[in-house]
């Protein structure tokens, strides 16, 4: 039986075997390891679930990897693994199971959560959400006045837009293009107000997407999106009907909203918001590619999460990545991963990755809520290669910190033009070769560098980086990128001994903006009671607010 207190991790036999076994690598430049090993790119390179992961050029050795394995197995990462599996409520701070890997069974599987087998409900909302999006895409599912939807905006915050705008962006060339799809996420008006520019209320459906239905964003955006649409419409409130729907767990919410839970497309408690976007979350992503796509996007989800639950550690994709992280975060200190996608599709992959890595691993408390002695979630950040390269690769290749960057790449591009792709991966291979080999000061000095100009001109590369391609990005293709980061998370919060599926660091905030919104709204000047600092910033903006 584990313990799971945090001195135990760093009392573990190969947690204090990698300490030392750090101290001897350290020092070692990828260039020798490179030298030395002929065959560590192809021993140090996985092809699993249509994915290649090279993992080379990270500063490990054989004895690094051995090493990570073991410290999973005393984890127990193969129990952590088979307990989410098999629903056992592994979110113990909200005494919920954990089964996004729900979403994605196929229909014959079986998965009982108290007692019944929650994989028929998931079906069922499948088929709810694919008969309706068959109607809206062809034209059936009429407007108040009798037109058809032409445009669909996505009402939802956190994970409830994030996964939804994420695989809108990533797959829209499968997406039907005569529809307009837009999404409001931000209580600043200026997003609503953008958001419906050019829209003609009479054509729009507004999906308001939350799980709880209570969250202050997403429900003062309904409020102003059916105002907004009441106003185009006549005012008739019969209208909501045909121009709303909802995608929540919380039926009694929707209805006192004023809609009809015939609207509503279920999901349930054992979903977490930023592990929902293959839930009825993605309503808009279905409406987007069609229930075809959708359901490709789910079988690519369910692939990786075969591979994650069966594949040996040593070949198992999210393991290693998710070992990977631990070793830089744990042992050379690095604070952040940068994911660099060579696809411009997948330009808000790094913010989506954003809320799944960090407000599940953000923790300071093991499970039990003892203080941890070591860091966990290190910060995902990112953009789209080559943009990077021209912004901040300089400092991931000349600056003071180690940042660990995961590039991905396609060998198809989905609108090939020219020589286009071939100078994008071009590019994707060269910062990679860059970052691990650099360039020495005798190099620089052969090329008639002047000696005062060398130092600038060093690279002294042994900058790690995975690479991770794939044959062409599909819906099946980003189904297995997300489920392979989601696992790699868990695997990283397992090695912590924290729990990623809760996310109590996001309540302090709610609670202080509910008190001050009245001490900003009241037309009597209020007694404030905060900090000196804040009464201040309170009273600024009174005396100064249009
Ligand atoms: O930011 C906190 C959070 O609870 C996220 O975890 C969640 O994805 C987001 O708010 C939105 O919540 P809801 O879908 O309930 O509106």
């Amino acid at each position: 039986m584990t313990s799971t207190t945090s001195e135990t991790l760093t009392h573990k036999p190969a947690w204090k075997a990698l300490a030392a076994h750090y101290q001897t690598l350290r020092g070692q430049h990828l260039r020798d390891l490179f030298a030395a090993d002929p065959g560590r790119a192809g021993r140090m390179s996985l092809e699993a679930a249509g994915l290649l992961l090279d993992y080379s050029k990270n500063r490990i050795t054989d004895e690094t990897l051995r090493l990570l394995l073991q410290l999973a197995a005393e984890c127990d990462l193969r129990g952590r693994i088979d307990a989410m599996f098999s629903g056992e409520k592994i979110n113990l701070t909200e005494k919920r199971a954990v089964l996004h890997t729900a979403l994605r069974a196929p229909r014959a599987a079986s998965i009982v959560v108290d007692g019944e087998n929650v994989v028929p409900q998931v079906h069922a909302v499948l088929d709810k959400m694919a008969a309706f999006c068959d109607k809206v895409r062809g034209g059936q599912w009429l407007g108040h006045t009798g037109k058809p939807i032409r445009n669909i905006v996505n009402v939802g915050i956190g994970g409830s837009d994030l996964g939804p705008v994420m695989a809108y962006e990533a797959l829209k060339s499968y997406s039907q293009r005569d529809l307009t799809f837009r999404f409001v996420s931000n209580v600043d008006s200026v997003d609503f107000a953008e958001a419906v520019q050019g829209l003609d209320a009479a054509e729009t459906l507004f999906v308001i997407s939350s799980k709880t239905f209570t969250t202050q964003e997403t429900m003062t955006n309904a409020q102003t999106a059916r105002d907004w649409a009441l106003a185009g419409l006549g005012g008739d409130a019969a209208a909501v009907a045909r121009h709303f729907v909802a995608v929540s767990t919380n039926a009694a919410k929707v209805s006192a909203f004023g809609i009809d839970t015939a609207n509503m497309f279920e999901f349930w408690d054992w979903v977490g918001g930023r592990y929902s976007m293959d839930s009825a979350i993605g309503l808009s992503t279905m409406l987007a590619l069609g229930p075809d796509n959708f359901r490709a996007l789910l079988a690519g989800f369910h692939e990786m999460d075969e591979h994650f639950r069966t594949a040996p550690f040593a070949e198992n994709l999210p393991v290693l990545l998710g070992l990977l992280t631990v070793w830089y975060t744990n042992f050379f200190d690095a604070e952040t991963v940068a994911v660099l996608p060579y696809e411009q599709y997948l330009k808000r992959f790094p913010a989506y990755l954003q809320q799944l890595t960090m407000e599940s691993n953000g923790k300071r408390v093991t499970r039990d809520g003892t203080p941890v002695s070591y860091q966990t979630s290190p910060i995902y950040w990112g953009e789209p290669g080559t943009n990077g390269q021209h912004s901040f690769y300089q400092l991931i290749h000349q600056g003071t910190k180690l940042i660990p960057c995961d590039f991905l790449a396609f060998a198809e591009s989905l609108q090939p033009i020219g020589r286009h792709h071939d100078m994008l991966m071009a590019n994707v291979f060269a910062q990679a070769e860059a970052l691990a080999f650099g360039k020495t000061a005798e190099q620089v000095q052969a090329e008639g560098t002047p000696d005062w100009l060398v130092p600038h001109r060093v690279f002294e590369g042994n900058r790690p980086s995975n690479t991770i391609l794939a044959p062409k990005l599909t819906p099946a293709l980003l189904g297995k990128l997300v489920a392979l980061y989601e696992h790699s998370v868990y695997t990283q919060g397992v090695i912590w001994d924290i729990n990623p599926f809760d996310q109590w660091g996001v309540e302090l905030g709610k609670v202080l903006a509910n008190r001050i919104l009245p001490e900003l709204e009241s037309a009597e000047e209020p007694a404030l009671g905060h900090d000196a600092s804040t009464n201040r910033l309170i009273r600024w903006y009174r005396q100064h607010k249009g």
